[in-house]
């Protein structure tokens, strides 16, 4: 009866309070059921099993009746979640806007990816360096011309924004001896500004040193890059030039990825687009990083990234990679 009572008196009947219910009148210890168990011992011998008995036959009740409420709880706290946390399929969703890629970023990776199985390692050098690591290791002394080539930003007479990711191959080479094969990804700097042309850009170097490497080696890497980055059937094409650190030293065209080869207005009707700069390592470089020019050679290639950008994607204005207006950028977005 005092069970039916309070249960009655109950406001809430919620799974918590049904479990409380269900402690004071069942739970083994203190219980009130089992409370009256307990009272067995003082029970006279005679109605012993008839007191047994019926307080078991209390305990059977109590249980029946606290499990059917505590069903309905469930059942009652479960509509109640159905109800409010009900969702309209058919509501129209709120758009998330989604960024992309900048180009350089874009060009960077497709360019990584080019290269992927090869067996190349990324290293990032700094962008701060001194005028040895960024001309004179690389056999560009202090009255050397080609210095006028890069005009640079100096920090102090110690220090300078490096013109180009070169620098990184002299540290690459005096911390590991060959096998090397690296690709070096970064920000240059120098003081030129035009339509082409800005004070700061990025650059991909690649540098690979190891016994017996030639040109041969160079061109054929570049062939399966180029298929691979500009696609199939661009093939490449080699002429002499000029840089301090690579000996001989080439510049690399494509065939034009957009004509064909035959000659439109994005390779001024040449037929071919200059996209690169390298060279075999110049033995004086190999000696100024300790490694014996004798048993070991290389070859080395600059990219500048957002040349090739340009040229993929045509933005006809260096400018526009910088001047983060979404409107171009959303443009490409590959
Ligand atoms: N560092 C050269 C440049 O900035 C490119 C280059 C890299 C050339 C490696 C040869 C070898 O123009």
């Amino acid at each position: 009866q005092r069970f039916a009572e309070r249960a009655e008196q109950m406001q809430e009947k919620n799974s918590e309070t049904l479990y409380a219910l269900r402690k004071e009148f069942l739970d083994r210890k203190d219980g009130l059921v089992s409370g009256l168990m307990k009272q067995m011992k003082s029970v006279p011998s005679a109605e012993k099993a008839d007191f047994g008995k019926e307080v078991n036959a209390l305990k059977d009740w109590v249980l029946e009746k606290l499990t059917a409420l505590e069903k309905q709880a469930r059942e009652a706290e479960l509509n109640h979640r159905y109800e409010t946390e009900k969702i309209d399929v058919t509501l129209p969703g709120t758009e998330i806007p989604r960024g992309n890629l900048h180009p350089d970023t874009l060009v960077r990776n497709q360019m990584i990816e080019a290269f992927a199985g090869m067996g190349f390692e990324i290293y990032e050098g700094a962008e701060i360096e001194t005028d040895y690591y960024n001309f004179t290791a690389l056999n560009t002394p202090k009255d050397h011309p080609a210095r006028d080539m890069q005009d640079t930003f100096y920090l102090s007479d110690k220090f300078l924004l490096r013109t180009q990711t070169s620098a990184g191959q002299i540290h690459v080479m005096e911390k590991q001896k060959p096998p090397i094969k690296i690709l070096s990804p970064g920000k240059v700097f120098r003081s030129d500004d035009d339509a082409t042309h800005s004070p700061m850009f990025t650059q991909m170097e690649g540098l690979v040193v190891d016994k017996g490497i030639t040109l041969c080696d160079l061109q054929g890497m570049l062939d399966k890059f180029v298929e691979k980055f500009f696609g199939a059937g661009v093939k490449t094409r080699l002429r002499p030039s000029y840089f301090p650190f690579t000996e001989p030293s080439v510049e690399v065209d494509v065939s034009c990825f957009s004509c064909g080869g035959k000659g439109c207005r994005l390779c001024k009707g040449t037929g071919w687009i200059e996209i690169l700069g390298a060279g075999v390592v110049n033995k004086k470089v190999l000696e100024n990083c300790g490694i014996d020019s004798d048993v070991y050679s290389g070859f080395a290639f600059g990219i500048g990234i957002e040349r090739v950008a340009m040229l993929k994607y045509g933005i006809g204005n260096i400018k526009y990679l910088f001047e983060s207006d979404l409107r171009v950028l959303r443009q490409i977005n590959a």
